[in-house]
């Protein structure tokens, strides 16, 4: 058994184009309904979500301050490097597993097999991750902004056992029961994802559009009231160095870290990369778009301009109008707007409305990225199954042209563990996998150049030679920034995956059958 055959590119782009030879006639096909907005509304459905709404804020206070910004700069360089490989890989290999795919055709059927199951860690485990803060912001809309307590017996139902403490009415903690809220949206969203991808992409181009009015009014309203002082971190450094605070201690949950400088500026940028993760899931609809291979570049990379964009004008803002050593709290966005409308002389009734309004924009930008995340993992397993390294997704909803079974399966997983497990658990998780995605894709991108020199690519990466590399080489420098621990959950991960594959993926592999 050849563990690192590849899947010949002409077999990839056959399939792609051509359903019977993939024997998904057989089975029912994707529909294709996407054209280039539709995709770039996805990448940014999938992009802005939890990583601005609350990471922005700790970054600024404990590792950045107003370097915050170049933070988001590097973040921005890290995820266009990948995002351009990406867009090459998307237009040239123009199907429903993306990297997954990619990387059959480049490194082989283990080391595919190795990133289908790492993408599990990016798409499920990242919509769990924001739909535990989905829930956090809805309970906080509930009880801070509209002043609605809940009950004891129903406050246990917000957290999950393994999830923050809950403060019960008379003042005393204890431990949740089950995260209600984080369930409840995830088996909302798949229901949608079941019904169809236009269903869909009309919903996430709805959310989209309120979230994207929040984020800009949060920008222009902010703006005209920024006091240039509170971009200062280093008043002795001048012109833009000024804005990165000196190396020095800043305390975290007690602890005392060593932050700030340059430093902490590139360990801000590991910290707001997950706000950035998502530009990436709009590869996998490759055999529901009318045009992929001119699409999909557009998708990707528009997305990933528009809202590196926003982010840089939020982070500006919010360190202009909040000193940034105020900043260390969930909702850095909703006190940002709090300050705004003081500034403003506005009433307190205004600030509630803005409150509410921004919360709500979370909330709609939370459940974008929960829809494009679960999509993104339902494109994948039916990717894996067609190959036979997975069974039962393989089938496309005869009616509605979705991957049904694999949608009802990512939407009992992801209603679960969001009902079960903490947020800061699965959150570095998705970071590390993400990562390990990304350098594939580079090293895929690269590797193609020299073995398959003629393939038609309607994108260029352009000086592959020089982009690809650095690619992998900055998402690996961000990797060992990351957690020791996260290491080890993705290597038991990792290992799980192995063990699967021994028992079930390689005997059943298609391409394992068809040299036989
Ligand atoms: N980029 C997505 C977010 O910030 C994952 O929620």
């Amino acid at each position: 058994m050849d563990l690192f055959k590849k899947k010949p590119l002409e077999q990839l782009l056959a399939e792609a184009n051509d359903p019977i030879a993939s024997e998904a006639a057989t089975h029912g096909t994707l529909k294709r309904s996407l054209g280039p907005v539709n995709l770039v509304m996805l990448g940014i459905g999938a992009i802005i979500g939890a990583g601005i709404f609350s990471l922005t804020g700790t970054a600024a206070a404990y590792y950045a301050g107003p370097g915050i910004v170049y933070s988001f700069v590097l973040g921005g360089i890290l995820c266009a490097l990948a995002g351009l490989c990406y867009a090459e890989m998307a237009a040239m290999i123009p199907v429903s597993g993306s990297a997954y795919a990619y990387s059959y055709a480049t490194l082989g059927e283990l080391i595919a097999w190795i990133i289908g199951w790492d993408l599990i860690l990016e798409y499920a485990f990242g919509a769990v991750t924001v739909a535990v803060s989905w829930s956090g912001y809805f309970i906080s809309l509930l009880h801070k902004t509209l002043g609605i307590t809940l009950p004891d017996s129903l406050l246990v139902l917000t957290q999950g056992p393994w999830g923050d403490l809950v403060t019960l009415a008379n003042g005393t903690q204890t431990h949740g029961v089950w995260n209600v809220p984080a369930s409840f949206v995830a088996v909302v969203v798949s229901a949608i994802l079941y019904r169809g991808m236009r269903e869909s992409a009309l919903a996430n181009n709805l959310i989209v559009a309120v979230k994207v009015v929040i984020v800009i009014s949060f920008i222009l309203l902010g703006w005209s009231v920024v006091n240039h002082a509170n971009w200062v971190g280093d008043p002795s450094a001048s012109g833009l160095a000024s804005l990165v605070p000196p190396v020095g201690p800043s305390t975290r949950a007690g602890e005392t870290i060593q932050s700030f400088g340059w430093g902490g500026v590139l360990t801000g940028a590991g910290v707001v990369f997950f706000a950035y993760i998502g530009f990436d899931a709009v590869s996998t609809t490759a055999q529901e778009c009318h045009n992929p291979t001119r699409d999909l570049p557009i998708g990707i990379l528009g997305s990933l301009v528009v809202c590196t964009g926003l982010y840089i004008l939020v982070a500006l803002v919010l360190t202009g109008v909040v000193p940034y050593a105020e900043l260390g709290v969930s909702d850095p966005v909703a006190v940002g707007i709090d300050r705004i409308v003081q500034l403003r002389h506005w009433s307190p009734g205004a600030s509630k409305i803005f409150t509410f309004l921004v919360k709500l924009g979370a909330l709609s930008g939370l459940t974008s990225v929960i829809l494009v995340m679960m999509m993104g993992q339902t494109r994948v397993f039916y990717a894996m199954s067609k190959d036979g390294l997975l069974p039962w997704f393989s089938r496309a909803h005869p009616k509605f042209g979705t991957p049904y079974k694999a949608t009802v399966l990512t939407g009992a997983f992801v209603a679960v563990a969001g009902g079960l497990l903490p947020m800061s658990l699965v959150g570095e998780l998705v970071s590390i996998g993400t990562l390990l995605a990304f350098v594939l894709v580079c090293a895929g991108v690269f590797i193609l150049r020299f073995t398959h020199p003629v393939a038609i690519r309607p994108f260029r990466v352009p000086a592959f030679w020089l982009v690809a590399p650095l690619g992998a080489i900055a998402c690996v420098w961000v990797m060992t920034g990351l957690p020791r621990d996260t290491w080890i959950r993705l290597i038991v991960w990792l290992v799980i995956g192995f063990v699967i594959y021994g028992t079930y993926g390689r005997h059943h592999s298609r391409l394992q059958k068809a040299k036989k």
